[in-house]
């Protein structure tokens, strides 16, 4: 891989998380992420209280970036921001102080794709901490989160071949709609992990949905769970919160095997021995121990993102960007924030579409 050494702010606003990274080349400087909580009382992201937190704390995250990395404004030279997918008022904030920067500063502005980000995170490098594996194209990546599900094979930091992909709900939203059922806060997919480290796995089956080739399929898990709680109030009303923890290794079972399954699939399909899984249900720990193990099944080589590269964080928006720098790439201040951007360097395997 060709080494850049430029300084890049990057600013990610797509959701409920505002941050910003400064990188040296693939380093990290400084990954600051300032969550916000305040959605967790409404059970789910409000856009509109999103967008207005993001407006408060994007100004002093870019300066707690900027401090923690040692690093001037005047010293950047350029700024990655992410463009989409994702909530357009949250997306306008990072997106307009990007376009502002660049003005001012007389640098480059990149847009980054969200997606891009989380699968091209595995580049990133911390001084004094070891990676745990370093990756080099193609490789596969399993980016699952909170709207996505899917299998890819990266040919190049500009291609993304998807192989197989989620034909309703992301596996992320299945996490957060079973942790309502079960009186859990938001987001739920890490409260079901926690409750189910000390639960049974096996107690609650569920049944499985059949999709053709790497594809999955989470809708009907819902309607799956719920009907199984119902059933199960009948003989103990109480089985929800007395065996609450049973209830959550059983689900997370559930939801992360097909992942398993199908990436064990692709790596015999396409022959590939490097796997990166990406995006917020890859801290999930079940999954990682899972993918670890098929690691040294299979004998090829895996990448496990630290946590702090699972969440949104501007830190892979970096990565992009210095990807971008490298091979000239930039984008006018023309542009615009877009919530449902499609990127033009992804393709779906033909029989693999939707
Ligand atoms: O990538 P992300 O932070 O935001 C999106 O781009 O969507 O992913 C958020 C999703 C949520 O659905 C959340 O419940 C899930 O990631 N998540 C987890 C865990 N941590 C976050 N799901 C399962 N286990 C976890 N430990
Ligand atoms: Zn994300």
């Amino acid at each position: 891989m060709k080494k850049s050494e430029a300084l890049i702010l990057a600013i990610e606003s797509s959701c409920d998380d505002t941050s910003v990274a400064v990188l040296k080349g693939f380093e990290v400087l400084s990954n600051v992420i300032f969550s916000q909580d305040i959605h967790s009382y409404y059970g789910g992201v409000v856009p509109e209280m999103a967008s207005r937190a993001h407006i408060e704390s994007i100004v002093p995250t870019i300066k707690a970036s900027l401090k923690t990395s040692n690093i001037k404004l005047n010293q950047v030279e350029a700024i990655a921001v992410t463009q989409g997918p994702g909530l357009l008022g949250s997306l306008l904030v990072g997106h307009s102080i990007a376009k502002s920067l660049s003005l001012a500063l007389s640098i480059p502005m990149i847009n980054v794709h969200h997606i891009e980000g989380h699968m091209l995170s595995c580049f990133l490098t911390e001084k004094n901490i070891q990676q745990n594996s370093s990756l080099d194209f193609p490789y596969l990546c399993l980016t699952v989160s909170g709207g996505h599900t899917q299998i890819v094979i990266v040919h190049n930091w500009d291609k993304f071949e998807i192989i197989g992909q989620t034909l309703d709900d992301a596996v992320g939203e299945a996490f957060d709609k079973a942790a309502r059922l079960l009186s859990l806060g938001y987001p739920g997919g890490p409260l079901i992990d926690k409750n189910a480290k000390t639960g049974n796995p096996n107690r609650f089956i569920f049944s499985k949905t059949k999709t053709n080739g790497l594809n999955f399929s989470y809708s009907g898990i819902k309607t799956n769970i719920l009907q199984l709680m119902q059933k199960e109030k009948k003989n103990n009303p109480k089985t929800l919160s007395s065996e609450l923890n049973d209830w959550c290794a059983s689900i997370q079972k559930s939801l992360v095997e097909p992942l398993v399954l199908n990436i064990e699939q692709a790596i015999k399909q396409t022959g590939i021995r490097q796997l990166a899984i990406a995006g917020g249900v890859s801290a999930n720990s079940h999954l990682r121990h899972l993918i670890q193990k098929l690691g040294i099944k299979q004998n090829i080589q895996i990448y496990l993102p630290p946590l702090s590269y699972t969440m949104d964080n501007a830190a892979m928006i970096g990565a992009v960007g210095q990807f971008s720098l490298l091979n000239g790439v930039s984008d006018s201040i023309c542009s615009s924030a877009d919530a449902r951007l499609i990127s033009d360097k992804w393709v779906v395997k033909e029989s693999n579409t939707i």
